[in-house]
């Protein structure tokens, strides 16, 4: 059966191999009762604490689909999203605007490859220069990254503020590897603080992040949750609730998954 995961716009998703180590510790201790649905969002709830942010408590007994949809991989939200459109998407699956602004503040953690935002840097739009939304400083500090000229202390370090302009040089990296940490200036940068905070100086990484602040409601949350990061953390925590109660199988319906990258059922 195709799966979601082997669709394009998954094709960089990661983290399957720490699943399959907990799925297989949860089958040989009590087998057949955690679904991989719940492991997921309870793996999303500890890696948001691990990350700096809140802890939210998450209902269990989710059930996992006996199909594969890959077909709506493709309705996903596109990193080149403009703001009415993002608000459009997030409205029809019953998210708010400031649940929009609040929900993409997960993009204080994890990595970012260059593939998604490369082409903010140089020509953009049709024309021939980065996108205006971007700072300046900012864009050279991406370049760089993205041509492996800053790639060490990127990663490495906690300030990797640009020096003088280093000249690009061809990178050595695949697509695969090229990418650029979230919290670029360290983990010590606070869940949220940040990516707000970035996004008013012209520093969101993805276009669809800046945008943000293309419309006046949206702006004004990226506003309030910048200066205080306290109620963006609890905005978050309920809205991370929110987003893993939507469209959830329980009772008879699915089934308890054996291995979460394949379905159990006999139909199949
Ligand atoms: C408009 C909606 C969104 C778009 C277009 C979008 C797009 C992206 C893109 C392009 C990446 C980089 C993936 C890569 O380089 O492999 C990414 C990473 C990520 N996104 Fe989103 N995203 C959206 C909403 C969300 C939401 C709602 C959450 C969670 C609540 C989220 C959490 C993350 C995380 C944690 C990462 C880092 C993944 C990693 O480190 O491998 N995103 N997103």
């Amino acid at each position: 059966m195709g799966s979601e995961k082997d669709t394009l716009p998954n094709q960089s998703l990661r983290g399957f191999d720490h699943i399959d180590v907990i799925k297989t510790e949860l089958e040989n201790a009590c087998p057949g009762v955690v679904s991989c649905a719940d492991l997921l969002v309870l793996a999303a709830r500890e890696s948001v604490v691990l990350a700096g942010g809140p802890f939210y408590p998450v209902h269990t007994g989710r059930k996992d689909s006996d199909h594969s949809y890959p077909e709506i991989s493709y309705e996903l939200p596109s990193p080149l999203d403009d703001h009415s459109t993002t608000v459009t998407r997030f409205a029809s699956r019953g998210f708010s605007q400031k649940e929009t602004v609040t929900l993409l503040g997960a993009h204080s953690t994890g990595m970012i490859h260059c593939k998604f935002f490369e082409r903010r840097l140089y020509k953009f739009g049709g024309t021939d220069q980065p996108d205006p939304s971007l700072d300046p400083e900012f864009a050279e500090l991406l370049r760089s990254v993205c041509n492996n000229t800053q790639a060490e202390s990127q990663s490495e370090s906690s300030s990797p503020s640009p020096s003088a302009s280093p000249a690009p040089s061809p990178s050595t990296k695949s697509d695969q590897e090229r990418s650029m940490k979230m919290d670029y200036e360290g983990t010590g940068s606070g869940f949220g603080t940040l990516y707000y905070r970035g996004l008013l100086q012209g520093k969101g990484i993805l276009f669809v992040d800046q945008q943000l602040l293309a419309g006046e409601e949206t702006a004004n949350w990226v506003r309030q949750y910048a200066s205080d990061v306290s109620m963006f953390h609890r905005d978050f925590a309920q809205v991370m609730m929110k987003l893993s109660s939507i469209q959830v199988l329980t009772g008879q319906s699915g089934e308890v998954r054996t291995n979460c990258r394949e379905v159990s059922s006999s139909l199949w």
